[in-house]
């Protein structure tokens, strides 16, 4: 089937199976290897990347539903050989991760969060990461990560839960 997508701003024309999971479009037809893959279950969050917006596992969505869609993956986040974007420089700043495994879809789950709630508290952090499973950390470094990519972005050192 043939579907056209924009994917981090660049349009897309891509022939593909019906079955072919987002995922797998991304990395093997689209070359986009940073969006990772787990568990392919829905389960540990590592493929998840933002359509039109929102957050979703690219192993469970199929490249045609993603059709005339507006797809963000990690390689959108920091312009090639430019400064990383706020959230992955704290994540690199406050030990967010080890391997890097989970990193992508935490970034992008992270990034979901604060446009949406752009200074959210420690608990509301956990909450929206808690569908994302990282093996290394223990978790702490990220939610200091988080933290302090909010009070980059918003300018505001006082956390406010919606
Ligand atoms: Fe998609 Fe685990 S690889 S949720
Ligand atoms: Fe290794 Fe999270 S840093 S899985």
């Amino acid at each position: 089937m043939h579907i056209g997508l924009s994917i981090n701003g660049s349009r897309h024309e891509l022939e593909v199976e019906p079955r072919r999971t987002l995922a797998d479009a991304l990395r093997e037809d689209v070359g986009l290897t940073g969006t990772h893959l787990g568990c392919e279950h829905g389960v540990c969050g590592a493929c998840t990347v933002l359509v039109d917006g929102t957050p979703v596992r690219a192993c469970l969505m199929l490249a045609v539903q993603a059709d005339g869609t507006s797809v963000t993956t990690v390689e959108g986040l920091a312009p090639e050989g430019g400064a990383l974007h706020p959230l992955q420089q704290a994540f690199t700043e406050h030990h967010g991760l080890q391997c890097g495994f989970c990193t992508p879809g935490m970034l992008l789950t992270a990034l979901d969060l604060l446009h949406r709630e752009p200074r959210p508290c420690r608990e509301r952090i956990r909450e929206e990461l808690s569908g994302n499973i990282c093996r290394c950390t223990g978790y702490l470094g990220i939610v200091d990560a988080v933290e302090a990519a909010a009070v980059e972005m918003a300018g505001e050192t006082s956390c406010r839960d919606a």
